[in-house]
């Protein structure tokens, strides 16, 4: 097989626990170079995972003509710089969520990739889970019928990122809400087969994340309340051309006892719920509940990363084409805007 090299740029903490295993985890597959502006964390990485070339300037490594393929795994403020560079210098692209600041970002981003005729893949892990494959599976057999409306939610009771720029607007574009809420809006309309959105209603807010009275957590994450300037909660109505509705809820902190990653799609067939997983339809002339049993033990983040390179060896398409990833830009900036003007956002 013809080998691949890769370069990483942002070596800290998604880099080393997911890319760059994930690489290593491939048959001729090489990380062949790192950059980080902090160059004792590029080291470190390259040290760990054997790079033979390290960097501080992402400019450097994106100028090697032997490296094919770059991961992105700088904070969400600067994907969109290596991003575009990387794409003029003719490499393919897998850039971490949220794909960009916003939506402008994100054409730009997509507009870099068609001229460079590369692929651009953003880091959406969670469709890669052995449990969204099979729901996807059931969806695009026609199991659900028709889906007028879904809930997505990502809510922790005291989740606030504590290391790197999370909790810093200017570096991360937004808290919770673009976090994590990014993942399961994105699983969510993946498997409703990502319909367009016409109008979004939301609120975002900060309860927990710059008050200095909250007790430590034993265990928990510990974050800076003087440099928190994001949201910790967010809310969001939306409503799509083929007249379904979806409704999102996230936190990384709030007073509840069920905190999950979840989502449910109501469909005119069938329903369908990602945790516990099940599929809920009428047959036989019974109410019948279905659980996928036995589904493959697998690590989304490293099924990323291998179909990244499949389908740069193949010539396919963006596994998780930008174009989506787009949608949900849209969608998060909007539910930022109707936040700020407390009016509903129409979308073209
Ligand atoms: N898919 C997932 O499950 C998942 C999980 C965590 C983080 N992420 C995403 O990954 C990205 C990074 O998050 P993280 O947790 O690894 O943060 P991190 O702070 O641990 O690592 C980011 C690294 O980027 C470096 N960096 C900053 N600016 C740079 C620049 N201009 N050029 C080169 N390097 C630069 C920093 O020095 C740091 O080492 C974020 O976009 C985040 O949303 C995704």
């Amino acid at each position: 097989m013809r080998k691949v090299r890769v370069g990483i740029i942002g070596s800290g903490g998604i880099a080393q626990a997911c890319h760059m295993p994930g690489y290593q985890e491939l048959a001729d597959v090489e990380i062949h170079a790192v950059a980080d502006i902090n160059p004792e964390t590029a080291r470190r990485a390259a040290e760990q995972f054997s790079v033979p070339h390290v960097f501080s300037d992402y400019r450097d490594l994106v100028a090697m003509r032997e490296v094919e393929a770059v991961s992105v795994c700088t904070p969400n403020a600067f994907h969109k710089g290596p991003t575009i560079a990387a794409l003029r210098a003719g490499k393919h692209v897998l850039v971490e969520k949220p794909m960009a600041l916003n939506a402008t970002e994100a054409r730009a981003m997509i507009a870099a990739a068609k001229r460079a005729g590369k692929l651009l893949m953003v880091g959406l892990n969670n469709r890669f889970s052995a449990a969204t494959q099979a729901l996807k599976r059931a969806a695009d057999a026609g199991a659900l019928g028709e889906v007028y409306f879904a809930e997505a939610v990502a809510t922790r009771r005291r989740g606030i990122p504590g290391w790197g720029v999370f909790t810093e607007k200017e570096k991360s574009g937004g808290g919770a809400l673009v976090d994590i809420g990014v993942h399961i809006l994105d699983l969510t309309l993946h498997l409703m087969g990502y319909p367009k959105p016409t109008s979004v209603s939301g609120m975002v807010a900060a309860k927990f994340g710059p008050r200095k009275d909250l007790p430590r957590v034993e265990g928990g994450w510990h974050w800076d309340p003087k440099r928190f300037d994001v949201d910790d909660f967010g809310v969001g109505f939306i409503r799509f051309q083929n007249g379904a509705s979806l409704v999102l809820k996230t936190s990384w902190a709030g007073n509840i006892g069920d905190p999950g990653f979840n989502c449910t799609l109501w469909g005119t067939d069938g329903g369908c719920r990602f945790d516990p997983l099940g599929i809920f339809r009428q047959e036989y002339g019974s109410l019948v509940d279905i659980t996928p049993v036995d589904l493959p033990q697998v690590r989304s983040h490293s099924v990323e990363v291998e179909r990244f390179v499949e389908a740069i060896r193949k010539g396919l398409p963006s596994p998780v084409p930008p174009e989506e990833a787009l949608v949900t830009q849209q969608i998060l900036d909007a539910i930022h805007r109707s936040s700020q003007t407390g009016k509903e956002v129409k979308l073209t």
